[in-house]
């Protein structure tokens, strides 16, 4: 019973980590490929959004950041990046939740 209980957190740990399995460059490319999200962030250099150089630069270290860009990247944001910088919310139809935490953490990583 013991050993069972031990394989149960085990798996418990392990599901977790894959869930926050950090991803490269080129993983996190195809995701905001494939979510529409490259029309305006380019990596280092700012677009119709600014880069996600820029987002890192500003948004790394704070507390309740990644929760902050996931809430940006579905409901949109406005105004953060100057007067007239929006950005419509993204539909999980483009990027899901498991793929957004994945992209949010390799930005903040930047
Ligand atoms: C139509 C252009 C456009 C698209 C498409 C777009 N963005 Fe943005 N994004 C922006 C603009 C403009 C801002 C700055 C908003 C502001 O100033 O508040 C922004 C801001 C952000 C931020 C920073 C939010 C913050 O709180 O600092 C993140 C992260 C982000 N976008 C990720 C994404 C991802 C991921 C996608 C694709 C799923 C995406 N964006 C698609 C234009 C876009």
């Amino acid at each position: 019973m013991k050993l069972l209980s031990t394989l149960f957190v085990a798996c418990g740990l392990m599901t977790v980590n894959v869930a926050n399995a950090a991803i490269d460059a080129d993983a996190a490319q195809a995701i905001m490929k494939k979510g529409g999200c490259t029309t305006c962030h380019k990596l280092d250099k700012a677009g119709v959004g600014p880069s996600i150089k820029d987002i890192a630069k500003k948004q790394k270290g704070k507390a309740g950041a990644a929760d902050e860009l996931k809430k940006a990247i579905r409901d949109g944001s406005k105004g953060l990046y100057g007067a007239d910088s929006a950005m419509p919310g993204i539909a999980a139809s483009k990027i899901s939740d498991a793929d957004m935490t994945s992209l949010v953490q390799w930005i903040l990583s930047q």
